[in-house]
């Protein structure tokens, strides 16, 4: 019997469909997507990062990391090097960088997803105001852009006609326009002014996954580079974030063990069997809670909302029914109370409650969700790029149990190059 062989089965190497080859891609795609961005300014024995903070840190990151950092900058006492973001591609000036007054990022779909995450990172750690459109508002509502407006459009093909519209006109109107997308010959690459490019490599299934979380940790480079040269984070604050995020990879991996997808997959043969669901969430947990509302929509074409997990109250309630499905995201540690308690609302009302959640709340969840899925911990403000992981998986795995065809979903095209 002669042997089948084509490319496409190739290419999947060994997975079902691109969109699961993609998912599991991401550790890698993180680090190509970090590569040469770190810059190792000097030891810690001299910086602002006492012994103390040193051996915290130090305890948290893991042994791959370390041993890198610690053979490039000779670090004594075990204590973590004095680290640093450095974007060369990025042609910004320091000085015109310092004179940003504020930022507005623009991009669809999934892009706009990150670009919501963008806007936390950048308010919290560069603390400028930043506002986040859909490109195909973004021109119609008369922005209001200054010379110092930074303009940073994000698209995964570089393609999309709503992006590259809307880059033209806050290009005419003045803007710097800075880009971060995949692909380094797009449209949208050749007429910014700047770019940052993903790592995530091609992307072939319609739903992005692999192309969201790179752009995550661009707006995490981005917004500590910026943070740098503002001066708005004291540098042991910004070790401490570039360290988190070099840890990222390998806490990715820690998601996508067979047992941790076992459990999504379980998960999703149940969700399969409903017609509404709901996401939500607070902070950069309510933006994660979009993306993943979206992921399930495109591919098993069930019906879901994302909710800011304080605003259901004011409406949406009223759809929870007995046995409605909802998926809480859980990360930040400041918020952990307030969204307990919508989850407690909801509960109330009879729906059944998934919680991502770090490992350590697990135990305290269990007492009121129906079921916990947990993440490794981080910094809240780069959870997205571990809490959205579980996400993507349970739309994959729901999509599967219906029998969809999960690369190529109905109505939709991975680039759209028409307004
Ligand atoms: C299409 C795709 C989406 C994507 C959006 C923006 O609608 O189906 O998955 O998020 O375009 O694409 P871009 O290439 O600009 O990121």
């Amino acid at each position: 019997e002669r042997m089948e062989w084509d490319i496409t089965t190739a290419e999947k190497a060994g997975y079902d469909y691109f969109m699961l080859k993609e998912i599991f891609e991401q550790p890698r795609a993180y680090r190509d997507t970090m590569r040469g961005k770190v810059k190792v300014i000097g030891d810690a024995k001299d910086s602002g990062v006492s012994q103390q903070s040193g051996v915290e840190i130090r305890e948290k990151i893991d042994e791959e990391v370390a041993e890198r950092i610690a053979k490039q900058a000779d670090v004594n006492y075990g204590l973590p090097a004095i680290l640093q973001v450095q974007i060369e591609e990025c042609k910004l000036s320091v000085e015109k960088i310092q004179q940003i007054e504020k930022v507005h990022i623009v991009a669809c779909g999934t892009a706009y997803h990150a670009g919501l995450i963008g806007k936390s990172v950048i308010e919290s750690c560069a603390r400028i105001a930043t506002e986040v459109d859909v490109a195909s508002e973004y021109r119609y509502r008369s922005p209001m852009i200054t010379p110092r407006t930074l303009v940073i459009v994000v698209s995964q093909s570089g393609e999309t006609a709503d992006t590259l519209a809307a880059l033209r006109e806050a290009k005419q109107q003045g803007a710097h326009v800075l880009a971060i997308t995949n692909v380094v010959g797009s449209s949208i690459a050749r007429e910014a002014d700047d770019i940052v490019v993903t790592g995530a490599g091609p992307e072939i299934a319609v739903a992005s996954t692999k192309a969201y979380t790179t752009q995550l940790i661009a707006f995490f480079l981005l917004g500590i580079y910026f943070a740098q040269l503002r001066q708005t984070l004291p540098q042991d604050k910004i070790t401490n974030l570039v360290m988190a995020v070099e840890q990222l990879p390998a806490l990715a991996e820690q998601l996508l063990t067979t047992e941790k997808t076992e459990q999504l997959a379980e998960i999703a043969r149940r969700i399969a069997l409903h017609h509404d669901l709901f996401f939500i969430g607070r902070g950069v947990d309510y933006a994660v809670a979009q993306e993943g509302s979206l992921k399930l929509k495109e591919i098993s074409y069930i019906h879901s909302e994302a909710y800011a997990a304080g605003e259901l109250k004011h409406g949406t309630l009223a759809l929870i029914e007995q046995g409605t499905p909802v998926i809480a995201l859980m990360t930040q540690p400041a918020l952990f109370d307030k969204t307990m308690s919508n989850i407690k609302e909801v509960k109330a009302r009879g729906a059944h409650v998934l919680v991502i959640a770090y490992d350590n709340m697990a135990e305290e969840l269990a007492k009121t969700a129906d079921e916990v899925f947990t993440i490794p911990m981080t910094e809240a403000i780069l959870s997205p790029a571990l809490s959205v992981i579980p996400l993507q998986l349970l739309a994959y795995y729901t999509a599967l149990t219906l029998g969809h065809d999960i690369d190529k979903p109905r109505n939709l095209a991975k680039s759209v190059t028409v307004e």
